[in-house]
């Protein structure tokens, strides 16, 4: 079960084409008028014509979210604060968590602190309680083994760390402000169901539409540039190996399994639960558990634990 549909247009409008309460997690990337350059689409507006820009697109999300939906926004750090003020105060959706995502590469600033992070900021529709979270989905491997922590992973905390996708990496794509895939894989596992509802109002380069496709759930796509749906298109086309980026922490492997029977129960699970996408992390992961515990794992049992079937092709509505 896939099914993408991008649709090309003004998102503001486009969004008047959903019904209400329609649509179960959002994934807004907007851009954040630092002035980039989106091939027919200039980045910067005057303050005031940026924030009702914000407020008007905003106002479209909340009424086609469900009232068990979530919003995930992006945001840099001059405008992060006015979006919680409309988020909290203006459309009173419910503060869930604010996520720094922490790359190492940037430009440098001479006179100040070299930038080094976006923000995400999370926001539910209802309560606490009455919105998904699939935390089981999202866990993290734990440090060390120990009899008191939960070996299934610990909560990977709200600053995430996932370079961007290099011009070297096979899935770079040629758009200026592209995301890296696993930053969007955890927020979709997290907060959405398998045959779910996704919407991403400003779908650029396609990053949330192919995590939808790869992992089961439905996708709606708006951009305003027709080469990044054409772009995006290609992507979903594209043979699937593995999500182009990962949290670095999901790749290690806990010290001091020293008991043989819970260290192979372990290792049976390490994939299934924390590598199911990353071809490429499984590949280290059979090297890394050589070197630290000298087993040399047959790859075809941990090709077979992967219970996802990914697909490679693109069904529409
Ligand atoms: C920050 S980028 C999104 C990048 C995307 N998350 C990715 O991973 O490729 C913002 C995108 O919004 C598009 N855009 C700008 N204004 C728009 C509008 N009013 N409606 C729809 N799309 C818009 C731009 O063309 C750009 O591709």
């Amino acid at each position: 079960m896939e099914k993408i549909d991008l649709r090309l247009g003004d998102a503001v409008e486009l969004f008047k084409e959903l019904n209400d309460s329609s649509i179960d997690l959002i994934i807004a990337d907007p851009p954040y008028n630092l002035g980039k350059d989106y091939g027919n689409n200039h980045d910067y507006k005057e303050f005031d014509e940026y924030i009702k820009f914000t407020k008007s697109w905003i106002s479209q999300a909340v009424r086609v979210l469900k009232p068990t939906g979530t919003i995930y926004v992006f945001m840099g750090v001059r405008f992060v604060s006015y979006l919680y003020h409309i988020l909290d105060r203006e459309f009173q959706l419910f503060f869930n968590s604010w996520i720094v995502w922490h790359y190492t590469q940037g430009l440098g600033k001479k006179k100040g602190y070299s930038p080094r992070h976006d923000d995400i900021l999370m926001f539910t529709k209802s309560k606490r309680g009455e919105y998904t979270f699939n935390l089981d989905a999202i866990r993290i491997p734990q440090k060390y083994y120990r009899a008191r922590n939960n070996m299934r992973g610990a909560n990977p905390g709200d600053v995430w760390e996932f370079s961007h996708v290099h011009y070297s990496n096979p899935n770079r794509q040629n758009h200026p402000t592209q995301k890296p895939e696993g930053l969007i894989e955890r927020m979709i596992l997290a907060s959405s169901n398998e045959y779910e509802m996704i919407l991403d109002p400003f779908s650029g380069s396609g990053s949330t539409m192919r995590v939808c496709q790869q992992t089961n759930r439905k996708g709606i796509g708006f951009e305003l540039n027709p080469e990044y749906i054409e772009m995006t298109y290609k992507r979903l086309n594209q043979p699937f190996n593995g999500f182009d980026s990962i949290d670095p922490r999901m790749e290690r492997i806990p010290n001091d399994l020293r008991n043989m029977e819970i260290r192979e129960e372990y290792l049976m699970n390490h994939i299934d639960w924390f590598l199911k996408n990353h071809k490429k992390s499984r590949e280290k992961f059979i090297k890394t558990v050589k070197d630290k515990y000298g087993l040399t794992v047959d790859q075809s049992i941990f090709d077979q634990s992967s219970s996802i079937e990914h697909k490679n092709n693109l069904e529409l509505f």
